[in-house]
């Protein structure tokens, strides 16, 4: 194994945001054909968080970041570039980042949107580590946020259980220079590699509103508008990539699963998480796991999670955590940070 490079950035601090409303597996069962056991057993999920009518994408991310800017004492007029992953922008142009910068009051640093659905959280994370390695910024602002309840057909019972509404963020600037004096790696952004395999794109995606099938009527009609999801294909990808990919990242950081303190997956479905884990020997105990409360949240789901662990004291400073997610595309991807 050859030695990590040491890191370039690292996470400053992190934030998060839920939005008011709580649907329960019971609410479910009033509006699809499904029940509170089946939901449980099969991923893991009791409730989920649903954002009210007048709440949109980028109100979600702007107090997601606001609250990690805070966490790090950095105004906003101090950021370089804002990231933000999302497959539920406000609207296909601009970027929903564009809102975000200014309902955050940031300057005219870059800001734009980036498409990798689940793991988006995990390449914004790649893209702001690559702009401070090779100085293109200083500090980044990368969230990951979704509005997926906009998006779901809520009568399709076999894909309106899984999701919900949220936001996480993040906060990235330079490495320190010498890490604590532990024979550890510096604190830092350790490794990360990136993934896409677009054969799998029809197992789960939504097709209308785009250049292949404009808004319409009859796009509408079929419901081409929401969300579309072959789970069993996602699942096998799930399973087989997100092991590989963690074993990857980990290899890249010349570390084992017994240098990790903390898994912090993107939160899909308990059983694909433990199968994961299992493979790569990973003491359950190390695995984060808040999919009970708040469903599959695409993007947002590993940063609420780590901000939530942080908070809790749980996640402290000198921590290893491995990071890891896959989503439509498919696209995957991994990471490991010292925080
Ligand atoms: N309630 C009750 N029964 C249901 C429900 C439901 N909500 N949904 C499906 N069923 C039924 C099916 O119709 C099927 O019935 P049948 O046997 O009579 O045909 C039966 O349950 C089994 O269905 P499966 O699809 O085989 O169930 P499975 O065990 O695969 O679980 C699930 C389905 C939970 C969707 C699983 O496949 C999964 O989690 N896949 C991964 C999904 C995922 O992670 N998607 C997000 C990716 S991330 C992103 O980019 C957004």
């Amino acid at each position: 194994m050859n030695p990590p490079k040491a890191p370039r950035s690292r996470i400053l601090a992190t934030g998060h945001y839920l939005p008011p409303i709580v649907r329960t597996n019971a609410d479910l069962e009033k509006m699809v054909d499904t029940t509170d056991a089946w939901i449980w057993e099969r991923t893991g999920i009791r409730e989920r968080r649903v954002a009210p009518p007048e709440i949109v994408t980028s109100d979600m991310a702007a107090a997601a970041g606001r609250s990690a800017l805070d966490a790090a004492g950095i105004s906003p007029r101090d950021l370089d570039m804002i990231i933000v992953a999302t497959v539920t922008p406000d609207m296909p142009m601009p970027a929903t980042a564009a809102f975000v910068q200014q309902k955050l009051g940031a300057t005219t640093c870059p800001s734009f949107d980036i498409s990798a659905a689940c793991a988006g959280f995990v390449y914004g994370l790649t893209i702001a580590d690559q702009f401070i390695g090779s100085g293109g910024a200083e500090r980044v602002l990368v969230i990951g946020v979704e509005l997926l309840s906009r998006i779901i057909d809520w009568e399709d019972r076999t894909t309106c259980v899984l999701f919900g509404d949220g936001a996480g963020a993040a906060v990235i600037g330079p490495a320190e220079p010498a890490g604590p004096d532990d024979g550890k790696p510096p604190r830092g952004i350790l490794s990360t590699c990136l993934f896409t395999d677009g054969s799998l794109a029809p197992s789960l995606w939504l097709p209308g509103g785009g250049s292949l099938h404009p808004a319409s009527h009859d796009v509408v009609d079929k419901k081409l508008h929401k969300v579309a999801m072959k789970g069993q294909d996602i699942f096998k990808a799930a399973v087989r990539n997100l092991y590989a990919a963690s074993k990857r990242a980990m290899d890249l950081a010349a570390m084992t699963h017994a240098d990790i303190d903390w898994v912090c997956a993107h939160q899909a479905n308990l059983r694909i998480l433990n199968q994961v884990m299992a493979r790569l020997g990973v003491d359950e105990a190390k695995v984060l796991a808040n999919i009970e409360r708040v469903g599959n949240t695409s993007s947002a789901s590993i940063p609420i999670l780590l901000d939530e662990n942080v908070r809790q004291g749980k996640i402290v400073p000198g921590d290893t955590v491995l990071l890891c997610a896959l989503g439509a595309g498919v696209s995957w991807g991994s990471a490991v940070v010292r925080m």
